[in-house]
């Protein structure tokens, strides 16, 4: 059978955590979409792993699938194999020969085009991995797959298609000057046709690539239990989060069929967990009606400024922030913090089909007063349940707050041990709202970041 785990919210809901408590059942765990862009941490027997691009299941020793609807950063994946190897594990993975591979025009031109849209203030506030450069070739067919670096014939034809655009686009519309840049060898078609034909060859070498659909029909035909790992979140989704503040992929359950070879049939007989985080954060530009506080660069229309009235609840934010960690496991930066938003999660729920939710961060929340949510939105005098589809009208949304009464500090790990029953009554009602909003069962719950801290009521495999 197969597991989706899918984030949500904006990412960040801690999916890596979960998929290393119910991968333990797994025999192959598959990311399907996204790239490097997605840091995960994942704790293991006392010791902290932070990827991007290698998935969670590599710490476990499962066998692991970057499929086609991935873009592959090759320098990025032998650093992470290597590192594991150097910390004494031995992660199988492999790559689909369908993914399309991100080259260093990709990340440069990613930053390019933020840079140029900053002078906006529309910057989207991305990764600055290349994903979205990466997907664009992929779409505009002009794209370099995993499979074409095996080949260096064929390596050498697409990057002699596409180098000569790419210097094309970086010297006659943005007008910069290629020996200027930090990194030139990102537009020198030898230096890239090297450097990407020696990873074709350790590819090879290490036998790593796959034709993803068949290898992973003839595991299942074998009996293994497949594993989807999604990165990002639902509200980053290409189609259905909040575009243009949007990952340039499917994180939604639909892109598990569309970036792996595996049919809906499939992935729709299994199960598909949504992860959510009890509250919300968002790394980036867009918009947040559950907001509070704000931080400056990220935060429409705020420059932490004290006469605004953000500031007001930037005491709270700076509370949750810290105490939930919410800096960025790619690029540090601190997230923006927000009450969970209800409409998202509706949302959510009826785009990716939901039969469980995992919520993380229970305890994180501890020691408040009380806890809000944001149940519905007001938008021109109308209540809404959920999400409207435009970025400007979402903008727009005012929540309106449910409150919570908190719950205290434990010693979660007790809590941990003991089971759902031991959790604070008040979290349990938190929690059983949710199950009644968004129709499906809390499966599990995260109180701290290790895998012993997780409770788990239901493991859907
Ligand atoms: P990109 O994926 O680097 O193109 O970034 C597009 C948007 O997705 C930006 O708002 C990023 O902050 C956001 N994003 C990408 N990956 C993650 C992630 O793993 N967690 C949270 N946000 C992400």
């Amino acid at each position: 059978m197969t597991v989706t785990i899918v984030g949500s919210q904006l990412g960040d809901e801690g999916k890596g955590g979960i998929v290393d408590v119910y991968g333990e059942e797994a025999d192959v765990v598959v990311r399907y979409q996204g790239g490097d862009n997605a840091g995960h941490t994942v704790v293991h027997e006392g010791t902290e792993y932070k990827l991007s691009l290698v998935p969670s299941g590599a710490i476990r020793g499962k066998v692991n699938v970057l499929g086609n609807g991935c873009v592959v950063n090759p320098r990025t994946l032998f650093d992470e194999l290597d590192t594991l190897r150097e910390r004494g594990l031995d992660p199988d993975v492999r790559v689909a020969e369908r993914a399309h591979v991100i080259l260093p025009y990709h990340r440069l031109l990613d930053g390019i085009e933020e840079d140029v849209k900053s002078e906006d203030d529309d910057e989207i506030g991305t990764t600055g991995r290349g994903i979205g450069p990466t997907y664009e070739d992929k779409a505009g067919r002009r794209g370099v797959r995993v499979g074409d670096l095996l080949d260096a014939d064929v390596l050498r034809e697409r990057l002699e298609y596409a180098v000569p655009q790419k210097r094309a686009l970086v010297e006659d519309v943005y007008g910069l000057d290629i020996d200027d840049l930090e990194d030139p060898d990102a537009l020198d078609l030898e230096a890239l046709y090297d450097e990407f034909a020696g990873y074709g060859e350790r590819l090879a070498e290490e036998d790593m690539t796959v034709n993803a659909g068949d290898y992973l029909a003839s595991a299942m035909d074998d009996g293994a239990n497949v594993m989807f790992e999604g990165a990002q979140g639902t509200v980053l989704d290409i189609d259905h989060g909040n575009y243009p503040f949007v990952t340039s992929s499917n994180p939604t359950a639909g892109g598990a069929c569309t970036g792996s070879g595996l049919s809906p049939a499939v992935v729709g007989d299994g199960e598909v967990v949504g992860i959510v985080k009890a509250y919300l954060s968002r790394v980036g530009s867009g918009p947040m009606p559950t907001e509070l506080g704000g931080v400056p660069g990220d935060t429409p229309d705020y420059d932490g400024d004290p006469e605004n009235p953000r500031t007001e609840r930037e005491e709270l934010a700076v509370h949750i922030r810290e105490a939930g960690g919410e800096y960025g496991t790619v690029t540090g930066r601190p997230r923006r913090v927000g009450w969970l938003d209800v409409p998202m999660l509706r949302h959510a729920a009826r785009v990716n089909g939901f039969t469980g939710l995992a919520v993380n961060h229970v305890d994180t929340l501890a020691g408040l007063d009380e806890v809000k949510v944001g149940h519905t939105y007001t938008l021109d005098g109308e209540e809404l349940e959920t999400m409207p589809a435009t970025t400007e009208q979402w903008a727009d949304c005012e929540a309106e707050f449910r409150t919570f009464e908190g719950w205290a500090e434990r010693d979660w790990a007790e809590v941990a041990e003991q089971g759902y029953e031991a959790l604070p009554e008040n979290a349990r009602t938190y929690l059983e709202y949710l199950e009644d909003e968004l129709d499906a069962a809390v499966y599990a719950v995260g109180v701290g970041p290790g895998r012993s801290e997780t409770i788990v009521r239901e493991n859907p495999f």
